[in-house]
């Protein structure tokens, strides 16, 4: 089969989660050969004209969808899977819908609470606490688009005594880049990815593993920040191991969130693969944090290693993501035999 490699733009002086990208093109690059495949890379910009000419000059059977950013935008993501609809090329992972709502981190939110999923309180300049309950505590602000934990940090926590506190704050940071912020409640406890990889055959829950916030000091934030992810150097990603390795006392903790993260599956209509993020309460309860539609797989990620746990190569990841965009492709056109 051809295949092509869609992905961001990579800028000239490429940051970490940029030159990720490139591991990403890398690896997938060299398991579709493995498989057989022809590969050909494609830059997604927001030239979706001539996009659309150069995909349909290649004619490719399958798009393997690595887009993260278009034109250096979190919110314009789902445009690649949207584009490859409309040219009907399958394509690997979550489609164009599941990839806006869970991109837009308050929408997914808003979903979450409208199926009865654990998501923590939050508040947004536009809507204010939206009906919840506000009571002081610590929250975290994040950007409602941008991913990859950027912008993320101790100083992201804050006290807040009012609502009307964390909303002047929500405004003041949007003042600056204009784009959307939100506040939410900060959940204290310990980190938990399910990640999960669905084949011709559905979806499959791989090891789920937890980020220890190892040798922290007392008073020092336990978030997964930018330099937490991407600087080699700090305390922060050195102090954040994987862990697969749990006690029976965890086990049923780790099935709820299982479930959780299969409900969130039909509840967004993801395919392909995806992860779920949960931080767990003082009272043992898991609320979910974010839905990572189309996760990372270079391959040192969190997910290569889960998948490295279940006995899966890289190549058989790429190999179940070609399958099920495939399989799924076929149930459209109504060519599949399975009921
Ligand atoms: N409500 C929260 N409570 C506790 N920690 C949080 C919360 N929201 C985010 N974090 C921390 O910040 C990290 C990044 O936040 P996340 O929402 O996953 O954004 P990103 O898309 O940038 O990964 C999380 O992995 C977690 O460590
Ligand atoms: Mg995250």
């Amino acid at each position: 089969m051809k295949a092509v490699i869609l992905h961001s733009e990579v800028s000239q002086e490429a940051s970490p989660d940029d030159l990720d990208t490139l591991d990403q093109v890398e690896g997938v690059a060299r398991a579709l050969k493995e498989l057989g495949h022809e590969t050909v890379n494609v830059t997604f910009s927001l030239n979706l004209k001539n996009l659309s000419a150069e995909l349909g000059r290649i004619a490719p059977d399958v798009a393997i969808n690595l887009v993260e950013t278009v034109g250096g935008a979190g919110r314009l993501i789902h445009l690649a899977p949207s584009l490859l609809e409309h040219l009907s090329i399958p394509y690997t992972g979550c489609p164009a819908e599941a990839i806006f709502v869970t991109s837009g981190k308050t929408l997914a939110k808003k979903t979450l609470a409208g199926a009865g999923l654990p998501t923590p309180m939050w508040i947004s300049s536009g809507e204010g606490a939206d009906g919840q309950d506000f009571s002081p505590g610590r929250f975290i602000v994040k950007s409602a688009w941008e991913h990859a934990s950027l912008g993320l940090d101790e100083h992201s926590v804050i006290h807040a005594q009012t609502s009307g506190q964390l909303l002047e704050v929500l405004r003041a940071k949007e003042s600056v880049d204009g784009s959307e912020w939100f506040a939410e409640r900060f959940v204290e406890g310990r980190e938990f990815n399910v990640p999960i990889l669905a084949d011709g055959e559905g979806p499959r829950i791989l090891p789920v593993s937890e980020i220890v916030f190892d040798a922290y000091p007392e008073g020092k934030v336990r978030v997964v920040g930018y330099r937490a992810k991407w600087e080699a150097e700090s305390f922060e990603y050195n102090n954040t191991p994987r862990r697969f390795d749990f006690p029976e006392s965890d086990h049923a903790l780790i099935k709820q969130m299982e479930m959780l993260a299969l409900n969130c599956w039909s509840v967004f209509g993801l395919a392909g693969y995806a992860r779920a993020d949960f931080r767990v309460d003082e009272n043992g309860k898991p609320w979910v944090l974010e839905i990572n539609a189309n996760p990372c797989i270079a391959p040192d990620a969190g997910f290569e290693a889960s998948a490295r746990r279940a006995g899966l190569s890289y190549t058989d990841i790429v190999g179940s993501l070609v399958e099920d965009a495939m399989a799924r492709r076929g149930r459209r056109s109504g060519t599949s035999v399975r009921a």
